[in-house]
């Protein structure tokens, strides 16, 4: 029982820590995974810059692997970047930097 609330205020405690840097990537959940994925080779700017579908997202996803020489995510990544992707930077480019 102390061990679970323990786990439950670290869980609230983590949801009021300041704000994470992941540069100009929205601080949302899949923020991290994709920053740490993603700026190996470029800036996150490339990123926030762009505003597409999910699909084109994904077939973004697979061009960087095969012709830019991404290591390919695993399932769970893929689905969460594609997930935050889609929702922080579509087509309506609602974090479009400024
Ligand atoms: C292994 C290196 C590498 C990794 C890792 C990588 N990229 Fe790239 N990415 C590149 C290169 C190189 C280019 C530039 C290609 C060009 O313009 O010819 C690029 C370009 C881009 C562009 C611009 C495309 C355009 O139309 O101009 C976007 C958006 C992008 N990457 C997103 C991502 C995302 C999202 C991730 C993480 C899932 C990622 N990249 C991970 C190498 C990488």
């Amino acid at each position: 029982m102390l061990r679970l609330s323990a786990a439950v205020f670290a869980i609230l405690f983590a949801g009021a820590a300041p704000a994470a840097d992941y540069g100009l990537l929205v601080n949302e959940p899949g923020a991290e995974v994709t920053y740490y994925s993603c700026i190996q080779c470029h800036s996150e700017r490339i990123i926030a810059q762009q505003g597409l579908t999910r699909d084109r997202w994904a077939d973004l996803l697979v061009w960087m692997v095969e012709e830019q020489g991404m290591q390919p995510l695993d399932e769970e990544d893929r689905e969460i970047i594609l997930d935050y992707l889609s929702t922080h930077y579509n087509t309506d480019r609602p974090n479009f930097p400024r």
